[in-house]
């Protein structure tokens, strides 16, 4: 039985590949930190229905010989690397442990991975931020990284961190510079699933603002759950390549808001609250990819309307907030909106 290792395996895409993942007949094992193994109930919500299935280690990206062990006892034949910390605006506040823990997260997976199971293939999680204030719409493969923050530098240094290695030491490692991608496992703090969430709580009575930065920011958004797939049809190539993968059409947050309330037949413009604090210091304005590369070269394609995904979040936290309420959890403050 073939076996991969999946870094950030808590997290929303993490949860989506594992089920990937499962259902192609791997073996799954993911590292987490050991507080999640001590907390599941907060920390591991999004893997709680394949615990049974899957094997968890504890490790840390802090700590080099934690994630060697790891890579050295599994002896995983595919390693998706997608932990790390991934909200723009933290990075802001904390530029040091940002860069810290990408980079170094990065470097000392690609090295366990040469030093401990060099034949394994691995995937690096890149973004869409790599290109921050880009110099073309839509941006592809060749467009100039122009990185807007250190969330977007990391991940720079850890694109060309894994083609290093793919040139020097011959891995098969693979870049997927990957757009916003959503779905109803978003953390909170990311603004679809804030303004789906706050949404949900404003309709069933429970607040009545929602208090965003910037809606004219444009974004290419796309479903977490067909995202997965392209990480892993890329291991799937005999050569390993960086791929980019979007929906090649982009929306700004007021559209979002737009959709999402209407959906629940409210106007958005009633309840939401431009507040400066959630405005970034060098904002990205729009983002959108040209995914022509995967779409040739590896059969990937993306057919879900973004309307689809919008209606399909709100919905879902409707559900969410209601069964909260039920269960007698929905009155105190479950969203600070101090994101
Ligand atoms: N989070 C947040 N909260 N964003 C807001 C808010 C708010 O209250 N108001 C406006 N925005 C704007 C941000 O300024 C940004 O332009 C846009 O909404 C999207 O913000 P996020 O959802 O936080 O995502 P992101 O685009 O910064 O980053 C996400 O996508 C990247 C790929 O492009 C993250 O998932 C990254 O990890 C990922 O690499």
């Amino acid at each position: 039985m073939k076996k991969a290792l999946i870094t950030g395996i808590t997290g929303q895409d993490g949860s989506y590949l594992a089920e990937l993942l499962l259902g192609e007949g791997y073996q799954v094992h993911g590292i987490v930190r050991r507080v999640a193994l001590e907390d599941p109930q907060h920390r591991m919500w999004r893997i709680r229905h394949l615990l049974e299935d899957i094997h968890l280690h504890s490790a840390s990206l802090e700590s080099y010989p934690s994630l060697f062990n790891v890579v050295r006892q599994v002896q995983p034949a595919e390693c998706y690397h997608l932990a790390a910390q991934s909200f723009v605006s933290y990075s802001f506040e904390d530029e040091f442990s940002t860069l810290n823990t990408n980079i170094n997260g990065t470097h000392y997976m690609l090295s366990a991975i040469k030093e401990a199971a060099p034949r394994c293939r691995f995937y690096f999680a890149a973004s869409s931020e790599m290109f921050g204030k880009a110099a073309e719409v839509p941006q592809n493969e060749q467009t100039p990284f122009h990185p807007r923050s250190s969330y977007g530098i990391s991940k720079v240094a850890g694109f060309h961190l894994t083609r290093n290695y793919r040139e020097a030491y011959g891995l098969h490692a693979s870049c997927g510079i990957l757009y916003n991608h959503e779905s109803p496992r978003r953390g909170f703090e990311f603004v679809t699933r804030k303004i789906s969430h706050q949404l949900a709580r404003i309709k069933l009575g429970l607040d009545s603002q929602l208090r965003l930065g910037n809606l004219e920011a444009k974004r290419d958004w796309g479903h977490a759950a067909d995202y997965v797939r392209a990480m892993w049809l890329m291991l799937q190539q005999e050569q390993p390549d960086d791929y980019v993968i979007s929906t090649g059409s982009c929306h700004t947050v007021r559209e979002f808001c737009d959709i999402a309330f209407s959906h629940a037949g409210l106007h958005y413009e009633d309840y939401v609250v431009v507040d400066e604090r959630f405005f970034r210091p060098a904002e990205v304005d729009v983002l959108m990819g040209d995914c022509s590369k995967a779409q040739n070269v590896m059969g990937w394609n993306y057919d879900r309307s973004f309307t689809d995904l919008v209606q399909e979040m709100v919905d879902s936290d409707l559900r969410f907030v209601a069964d909260q309420c039920r269960a007698g959890i929905g009155f105190g403050s479950q969203h600070d909106q101090s994101h």
